[in-house]
């Protein structure tokens, strides 16, 4: 019996600490939270997605009256992206939330679902997805989601 240690680099800065690029990408998100239609858990995400052709698209939160048939900003957002554009690769998603009103104190972090969901989109493009996980002034940077999805589960299984 041995153990395996799993690491994963994540980093954490202030907003004003971002690229200019990275700050609009946030900036975008945030201008997009009205947008979220969170009517059961008032818990509106946004998320934006910055293509190599330059293109930012904007997504939020959709819920529904029977919860599993609501979506996540995330996946509003690269299934719009791959939906519109499916030849342009992803390379950065921002992701931010408003709760009671304001924007919430702690980066917020995608679901698991749509974590797989950003999983098959790195690897369909073979293009690693930067992930900016914002909050009020904090944010978190991860370089792939296979740094938050340890142990993922791909098409190599059955491939
Ligand atoms: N939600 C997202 O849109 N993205 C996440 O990463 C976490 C959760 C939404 C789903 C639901 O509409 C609400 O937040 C509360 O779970």
């Amino acid at each position: 019996m041995k153990t395996i240690n799993i690491s994963s680099q994540i980093t954490e800065c202030e907003k004003t600490e971002l690229s200019k690029d990275d700050l609009e990408l946030v900036q975008s998100s945030e201008s997009f939270l009205k947008n979220a239609y969170a009517p059961y858990s008032k818990f509106s995400v946004s998320a934006a997605l910055r293509l190599d052709n330059g293109v930012i698209i904007n997504g939020t939160n959709q819920e529904n009256a029977a919860s599993p048939s609501g979506t996540c900003a995330e996946r509003t957002a690269i299934f719009y992206a791959n939906s519109q554009y499916p030849h342009n690769k992803i390379l950065t998603m921002a992701i931010s939330a408003f709760y009671d009103g304001k924007i919430i104190n702690q980066p917020i972090t995608p679901c698991g679902a749509c974590r797989q969901v950003i999983l098959e989109t790195e690897k369909r493009f073979s293009q690693p997805i930067k992930i900016i996980l914002s909050s009020s002034n904090k944010c978190l940077i991860i370089n792939s989601v296979k740094d938050i999805l340890p142990l993922d589960f791909d098409s190599s299984f059955f491939d």
